[in-house]
């Protein structure tokens, strides 16, 4: 059983990836949440594991609040995440392991995964060929961990500078979810795709254009990036810093 949390489709990837050695079942921890549906069952000799981004090199909300109300009937053989990132994640495995003690959960391998970078208000969104070249050495990775997953390794652990870069920019990610920074241009078709993707249903579509209803979001960047016009922007920088979704969530 695969739980996953994706804004972009790099980390369903990586999910589906795992998930078809074993023929697991891939769960979608925002849905786990809209739907209030905490309670899974682990059959004898099966692992666990747990794919998402990271975000502010810690976890993202949805982790946060999906993985600590799950309530996990039977004792699974392992307990492993993958955490994608577009440079590196800190000390996102660190918190990771306290918000699983919540859920009385003891995770005992975690792996990063360097997946091309769709925060987008920072940097500037790899083109077509460095998306490829990323995801290409990406595959090659998940064939790594895949095999150190069979293993039941421990994978890695964050040391001191993971844990200083983690506690000085993870106070930003709650600045950064307010939604007043977002627009949306005049090119907006009002096709309503960016309402049906946000994971916390923060988006409505009103007039024909869209809304962000709630103060915060989880800022997954699903909606900017998968917006087929481009027309959503948060900040200044985003009108030119291009758009990134992995194929697994197709053309947008
Ligand atoms: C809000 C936000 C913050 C991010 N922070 C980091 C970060 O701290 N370090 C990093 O390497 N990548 C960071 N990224 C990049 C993503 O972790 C990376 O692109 C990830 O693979 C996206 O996964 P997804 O396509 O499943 O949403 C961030 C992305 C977002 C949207
Ligand atoms: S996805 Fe883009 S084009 Fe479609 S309604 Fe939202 S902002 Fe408008
Ligand atoms: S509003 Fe956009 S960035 Fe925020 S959670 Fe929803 S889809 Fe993601």
């Amino acid at each position: 059983m695969i739980f996953y949390f994706s804004g972009t489709g790099n980390s369903y990837a990586a999910a589906c990836f795992f998930a078809k050695k074993k023929q697991e079942t891939v769960i979608d921890l925002a849905k786990v949440l809209s739907d209030k549906k905490f309670c899974y069952e682990i059959q004898e000799g099966e692992s666990l594991g747990f794919v998402f981004p990271t975000y502010f090199w810690g976890l993202p909300t949805v982790v946060v609040h999906g993985l600590s109300r799950l309530q996990i009937k039977g004792k699974p053989s392992y307990v492993w995440a993958v955490i994608t990132c577009g440079g590196g994640t800190g000390a996102s495995d660190r918190q990771l392991k306290a918000v699983a003690k919540t859920a009385g959960l003891t995770v005992d391998g975690v792996f990063s995964l360097r997946m091309p970078d769709n925060y987008v208000p920072m940097f500037q969104a790899p083109g077509k060929e460095e998306a490829a070249r990323i995801l290409k050495e990406a595959d090659r990775k998940m064939e790594e961990i895949g095999q150190a997953i069979e293993r039941k390794e421990k994978g890695e652990k964050s040391g001191v500078p993971g844990l200083l870069l983690s506690s000085l920019m993870q106070p930003l990610y709650r600045n950064g979810r307010r939604t007043f920074k977002f627009s949306v241009d005049n090119s907006c078709i009002g096709c309503g795709q960016c309402e049906s993707v946000c994971p916390v249903k923060a988006i409505a579509l009103e007039g024909g254009k869209p809304v962000w209803k709630k103060e915060r979001c989880a800022l997954c960047m699903g909606c900017l990036n998968r917006c087929p016009a481009e027309a959503i922007q948060y900040g200044k920088k985003t009108k030119k810093h291009g758009r990134y979704v992995n194929p697994v969530y197709g053309i947008r």
